[in-house]
């Protein structure tokens, strides 16, 4: 489990950092799509079944475990100890089967585009270092995110993925051998501090559209937010059509 869940810890790092070029603007965010879809496709692949390996590993070593626990159900004098680490990882239970829901409605959303097939459509030249059509991450994200009610489901997600997270990063250590009694303070402030990195970084992009769409704050060019819009990418006319 400490393994699946180091791949994982490290995965949404790097994604986050990449998700937040978003806040470059189109040309940087669809650049940075595009090179990744373009990489040798065994590589693409490669990564990709690593990454869903991982979870599903992951997933169902943890079942596997809380079943073991409740085989294992302590008796009435048992001491407090066990009672509370059975009712952390019954949270991380319920916090980790949440976070693989939302990660099926997100490659719905976003990767195989079946929640709005229109996203799959939307095409630029703006980001292309060839001058030809690519996909337009960046109309897509904002299209996603215009939608109030997807907007917060994501935001709810990051932050139960913000409180697995600060759990499985101090678990990990402790499989590792390095959570010894000295150092489990620090340890536990550095897994914390981590997994409310990964919340702000992430929830910061839905966040901003909403807050954008609201009239709240200016955060990306205007001109994707208002319905006549100028033709400036062939998807403008598929964003504006978002509520
Ligand atoms: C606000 C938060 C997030 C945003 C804006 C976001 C954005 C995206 C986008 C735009 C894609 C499609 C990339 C493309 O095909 O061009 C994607 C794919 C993906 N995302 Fe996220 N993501 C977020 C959170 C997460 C989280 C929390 C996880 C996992 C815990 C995750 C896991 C994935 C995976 C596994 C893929 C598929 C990658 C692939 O195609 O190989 N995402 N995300």
């Amino acid at each position: 489990m400490a393994l699946t869940g180091l791949v994982l810890i490290g995965f949404v790092f790097v994604h986050m950092a990449g998700n937040l070029q978003v806040l470059a603007g189109q040309a940087q965010i669809n650049a940075y799509a595009h090179s990744l879809q373009s990489l040798p496709w065994f590589i693409l692949w490669g990564s990709r079944l690593f990454l869903l390996a991982s979870v599903v590993i992951h997933a169902w070593t943890a079942y596997s475990l809380i079943i073991e626990n409740r085989k294992a159900r302590p008796d009435k004098n048992e001491v407090e100890v066990t009672k509370r680490a059975g009712w952390s990882s019954l949270k991380m239970g319920l916090t980790g089967s949440i976070l693989l829901a939302f990660i099926v409605f997100h490659l719905l959303h976003f990767t195989i585009r079946t929640i709005y097939p229109e996203y799959a459509e939307m095409t630029t030249t703006v980001g292309s270092t060839a001058d030809v059509e690519i996909h337009d991450a960046f109309s897509m994200i904002l299209a996603g995110f215009k939608h109030d009610i997807i907007s917060i489901f994501y935001v709810v997600a990051m932050f139960l993925l913000c409180r697995h997270l600060a759990h499985g990063f101090s678990s990990v250590f402790q499989s590792i051998g390095l959570r010894t009694e000295a150092w489990q303070g620090k340890l536990d402030l550095i897994a914390s501090g981590y997994a409310w990195l990964i919340f702000a970084g992430f929830s910061i992009i839905p966040i901003s559209v909403l807050a954008q769409k609201h009239g709240l704050y200016e955060f990306y060019d205007p001109s994707f937010f208002v319905s006549e819009a100028s033709e400036k990418t062939n998807t403008s006319n598929l964003l504006n059509n978002e509520s």
